[in-house]
Parts: C-alpha cells; structure tokens; sequence
C-alpha cells in the first residue's frame, strides 16, 4: 500500500513512524513534511490549504490511502477531492470536519444525540457581549466559533480581560460563544471510525498552558502522556456510549456520516463526563503518545476507516507501558515565535520533529513555533518521563522553552476524579 501523509507537523511524524511499521506499507511520502518526516518518507510540496492540489498530489504519485493530519486541508475540504479522485482518504468530508470548524454545528450536533456538554450562549453582537457573560457568570469561557488553532478560546475570572478577548474576535468578523466553564481533569480520546463502526484508542492528556503548573497562555499543547493511571476503568466504554457512537450515529443521520478519527475533548467534572471539543484529526501532542503504544498495524486499520470495513476489522491490540512527549517550543512562542535558528541533537529515537525545515547546508533549522515533540515509552508514566526528558536534555535549540512537568501530577498520583 502506497500512503501519503498530509501535513508538517509532529503528528505527522508520528503517523510517519507508525505507518512505516506497517510491512503493508510499501512506499511513505509526507508532505509537505518536514526535516524529521524526510529521513523516513518522501517529500514533496503541496500547498495543504488546497483540495485540488492536495488531489492532484495523491493522484501523481499514484497513493492508494492519503491520511490527512491537520484541520485546515479537512475543513477546506480535501478528504472529499481525494475521494472524488478515485483514492481512499483517512479523513472526514468537508461538511463532516465541520464538528470542529464551527463550534456552533458541534453544539447543535451535540443537542440532537443527547451528547454532555458544556452549556453555551451565542453571542449576537458587540452590545450583547457584557450580558452574556454576566448570565454565564466566572470563570468565564469565551470561544472564537471558528478554527483558531487551539489559541481561540480564553478562560478567565477577570472580567475585563473575557470582555477583552469576545471584542478580538468580533472586531475580526468572527463569531463568538460563551461557555459554562467545565472543571475537572481533561481527557483527550481518540475514536477511529468509518462513519458507522467506532473503535476507541487509549485515552491521553495534553498540557495546553505554555508554563509548568498550568500556568500561562494557551499554546497548542506543550506535552502529552498516555495512559491515563488515573482514569475510572470504565471510563472509554462510557465515553464510547455516551459520546462517540451517539454523535457518529447523529452525523450518518444528518447525511454527513464522519469518517476518520474524531476526538473528543472531554472534561471529567464533578457532574460526569462533558465535551469541551471535538476535533476532526488525530490531536497534536496526543497523537505521539497513543501511536507508540499500538500495536495494531497502523494503515490497516486507517485503511479499513477509510474504506468502510472496520466492522470486520480485528480488535485492536496494545503495547503494556506509558509514552511522554515534551514539546520544545521555539522563543517566543505562542505569541510571536523565532525561526530559523539551528537545531541539533534532534536526530535521536523518539525525537518527532514538528516546526523543522532543511536549508541548503543540510542544517536543520527551527521553522515553527512547536519544534520539536520529544517522546520515549517506559515501563510504567515515571520510566517513560524520565527517558523523555532525557532526550530534550540532548537537543539544543537557542531560546528553547519547554515544561518540566509533563506527566508529573500523574506520576505523583495528585489528579483525583470526583
Ligand atoms: P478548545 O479550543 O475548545 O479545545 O479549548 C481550549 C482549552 O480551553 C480546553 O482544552 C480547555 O482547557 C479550555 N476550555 C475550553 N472550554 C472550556 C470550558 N467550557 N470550561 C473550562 N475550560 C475550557
Ligand atoms: N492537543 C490539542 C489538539 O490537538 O487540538
């Protein structure tokens, strides 16, 4: 099977090292990629934010399975011009990637299959901004509608600075929603699904603040472990009941059935299980500690996704062990990365490169915000930590940032679920 990844990222790099351990996989391409995604598949430019050209690709280089990694080519649509191309495509159709372009479609999504969340208020305008949030009360949570790419929403219990952020949004044309605020440790699970069948991963947590404690802006993700030690035992079987399987059956009733992975977001509150988001794609730092831990072939089980099948697929199968990643962030970053600076010590196991490009020396150089994802697994979350941080001492990056504390509350048992 020929499989061409779309996308520059991290979590490219990791679908990169998981496909490429699949024997049916014969030939890997990556674009556009990056300098981590060269060492192990082809590259070639392409410009994600076009379908056609995201199809033409594919269809050039004769791909039998393309597996989009980012929103921006899903909600741009081109899952579908891979589809009407004549090639599977690992992915949800435009109309479908709407659960996460607009935040709005998911809550409608959401109220037809009964599925927890938080509750939510529109925002008609500027002159109504002040009143919502003072029916919502602090926290408070406020959502550009729109794909932001993590840095949309601002929880907060200064009024001023929520009132601050819905005028951002709205001065730049966009919608804005406001949330009750969710309290209780996040969960990120992934489902892979063909629209009709749903097969959860294992469940695993971001750290979405820029700074150690939780501390700090969004970002987004700084670093991310599975599993969860933490986690009720029954807690995947509920979310599969209560969450994935209602919305995936709501989108095929809907006619807009979703294929491809869907993520949700989730937080475990004192009053049960919410989504606080659904994404459309594998998530980015998640994906780099879930995929190590799978056993399963890799494009056999995005193949079957995409194709129809997963109800004749096999059970998945895991690996015992934990993995951490730690994001090596570039100076700057969320708000105004450097680039450009060289990068060294990234070319060890586990080092999954995510903001990288090749200048015409052959050095690597920074070319993102997020850098690098440096993961390792272990025997058990405190082994796998440790091998991770082990690995970020090795790289140097000028200016580099990155938090101390991936995975640390795990570890030392100090997450609790009500
Ligand atoms: P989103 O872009 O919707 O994923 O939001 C980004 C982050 O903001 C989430 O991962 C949460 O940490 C936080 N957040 C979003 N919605 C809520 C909410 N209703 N209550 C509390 N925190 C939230
Ligand atoms: N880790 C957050 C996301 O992928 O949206």
């Amino acid at each position: 099977m020929r499989v061409l990844v779309i996308g520059s990222g991290a979590r490219e790099h990791a679908l990169c090292v998981a496909l490429s351990s699949d024997p049916a996989v014969t030939a890997l391409a990556c674009a556009p990629g990056n300098a981590g995604t060269r060492a192990i598949a082809e590259a070639a430019p392409v410009d994600v934010a076009d379908p056609v050209a995201v199809a033409a690709l594919a269809t050039g280089w004769g791909a039998d399975l393309v597996v989009v990694g980012p929103e921006v080519p899903l909600v741009a649509g081109a899952a579908d011009a891979v589809r009407d191309a004549g090639i599977a495509c690992f992915g949800p159709s435009e109309q479908a990637a709407q659960i996460e372009g607009s935040k709005s479609f998911a809550k409608h999504v959401m109220a037809a299959a009964g599925v927890p969340t938080a509750r939510s208020w529109p925002v008609g305008g500027a002159a109504e901004l002040e009143t919502v949030l003072d029916e919502a009360g602090a926290p408070y949570v406020v959502k550009d509608d729109g794909l932001a790419a993590g840095k949309g929403v601002v929880v907060t219990t200064d009024r001023a600075a929520a009132v601050a952020h819905g005028h951002r949004v709205l001065d730049a044309g966009g919608a804005v929603l406001v949330e009750e605020y969710l309290d209780g440790p996040e969960v990120s699970l992934f489902a892979v699904t063909d629209g009709t069948t749903v097969l959860p991963l294992v469940p695993a947590q971001d750290h979405k603040r820029r700074d150690d404690g939780d501390a700090g802006p969004n970002t987004g993700g700084m670093g991310a472990y599975a599993p969860l030690p933490w986690a009720p035992a029954e807690l995947v079987e509920e979310v599969l009941a209560t969450v994935l399987q209602p919305t995936v059956d709501e989108m095929r009733r809907r006619g807009e059935p979703f294929s491809g992975l869907l993520y949700a977001g989730l937080a475990l509150t004192s009053r049960g299980v919410r989504v606080v988001e659904f994404n459309a794609r594998f998530g980015d730092p998640e994906t780099q500690v879930v995929l190590p831990l799978l056993e399963t072939p890799l494009a056999g089980l995005l193949h079957a996704a995409a194709t129809g099948t997963l109800a004749e697929h096999p059970p998945l199968r895991w690996r015992d062990g934990a993995a951490v990643t730690v994001v090596v962030a570039a100076a700057g970053y969320p708000e105004a990365p450097r680039t450009g600076d060289p990068v060294t010590g990234a070319d060890g196991e586990g080092v999954l490169h995510a903001g990288t490009t090749v200048d015409a020396e052959g050095t690597v150089r920074s070319a993102g915000g997020r850098v690098l994802a440096v993961t390792a697994t272990g025997a058990d979350l405190a082994a796998a930590r440790q091998a991770a941080y082990e690995r970020v001492a090795a790289v140097r990056l000028a200016g580099a940032h990155w938090r101390s504390d991936i995975a640390l509350a795990a570890v030392e048992g100090r997450i609790t679920v009500d």
